[in-house]
């Protein structure tokens, strides 16, 4: 059986910002900061730590600066924060992120929503900022929302992702996130929109992140993986969902990412054990199930 796979996969844990920015009550800085520092220690390399967003539009997000400070680094992982404009990368500059990352849709209904302007604005609003960040030596991120699906405009084609990729390309981002917001996209279609962003630039660059609201975000990894994706975000315990897409669910639980590439031969440097704990951990201290399919089966045994 020929292996098409790769050897290993970059994770990108989001659990403590994609996981954490939906809860309604606020999550103590000490509970965000003791969970960044397990993640750590269970071997991921890349932690999407902080949101330097309006705290007015993200509540739960507040006080990143102070969950920055707090944490106790480890050298090589690289602890990202999320930016929506130039006020935001100031914030994230001084509180010591190691990359940044800005986000966009490949819908206009949902940027309006979600970052209050249309996309060609919001393109706009980057340049200062990904200008800002290279001259800082920061590496940056670019998410695209809503790549396969939107709650306000439904379908979302192959080539409306790829103009937004352009755009992120043009900008000079060095990572792009293929995002399923919503958890809806299916595996055909997973294959298409990387089959046409892959036209524009290297695979290497591109990620997936899936939600999984729909159930079908292993499904879809698998699929990615088949096209050459390395790169995977995901949520301890499946912790989430998006405050301006009703109904979304979180991330894919790392858990279950974790165990479908073990099981495939794919290096992660992540352990498993020790992330199915942090689940159990993270879950009680916001009082929230465990939504990891793995993570439960483990606990249970
Ligand atoms: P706006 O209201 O149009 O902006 O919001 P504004 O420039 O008019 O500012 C309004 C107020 O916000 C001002 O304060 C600013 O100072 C303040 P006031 O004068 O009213 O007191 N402000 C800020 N405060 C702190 N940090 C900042 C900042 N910027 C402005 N950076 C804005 C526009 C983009 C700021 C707003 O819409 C926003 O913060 N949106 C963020 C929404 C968000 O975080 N969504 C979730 C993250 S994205 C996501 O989860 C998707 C992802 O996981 C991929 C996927 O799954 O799809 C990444
Ligand atoms: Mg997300």
């Amino acid at each position: 059986m020929t292996n098409v796979f790769p050897k290993k996969v970059k994770m990108v844990e989001v659990g403590p910002r994609d996981g954490l920015q939906n809860e309604k009550n606020f999550v103590p800085i000490e509970v965000k900061v003791d969970l960044i520092n397990r993640l750590s220690e269970a071997g991921f390399r890349n932690i999407e730590a902080a949101s330097f967003v309006s705290p007015k539009w993200i509540p739960q997000m507040a006080g990143s600066d102070q969950v920055m400070k707090d944490i106790k680094r480890k050298p090589k992982v690289i602890y990202s924060a999320l930016t929506p404009n130039l006020q935001g990368y100031e914030a994230a500059l001084a509180a010591q992120a190691n990359e940044i990352v800005i986000f966009s849709a490949a819908s206009e209904a949902f940027a309006q929503k979600n970052i209050n302007c249309s996309i060609a604005e919001s393109i706009q609003r980057f340049i200062p900022v990904v200008q800002t960040a290279k001259r800082d030596g920061i590496f940056v991120r670019a998410s695209i929302s809503c790549s396969l699906g939107c709650p306000y405009q439904g379908p979302v084609e192959p080539h409306e992702v790829v103009a937004v990729v352009q755009q992120m390309l043009d900008l000079g981002c060095d990572e792009i996130d293929i995002a399923d917001t919503i958890g809806i996209g299916t595996a055909l279609q997973v294959k298409r929109v990387y089959e046409a962003i892959f036209r524009i630039a290297p695979s290497k660059i591109f990620s997936g992140h899936f939600h999984d609201t729909y159930g079908q975000a292993l499904t879809n990894i698998y699929a990615a993986l088949e096209m050459g994706v390395e790169i995977f975000h995901s949520s301890v315990a499946g912790l989430g969902g998006c405050p301006y897409a009703k109904g979304a669910t979180g991330n894919v639980a790392t858990e279950d990412v974790l165990y479908l590439l073990h099981g495939l031969g794919i290096e992660t440097g992540v352990d498993l054990e020790a992330v199915v704990s942090i689940g159990q951990f993270i879950s009680e201290a916001i009082g929230k199930p465990n939504q990891s399919r793995v993570g439960k089966a483990l606990l249970n045994q």
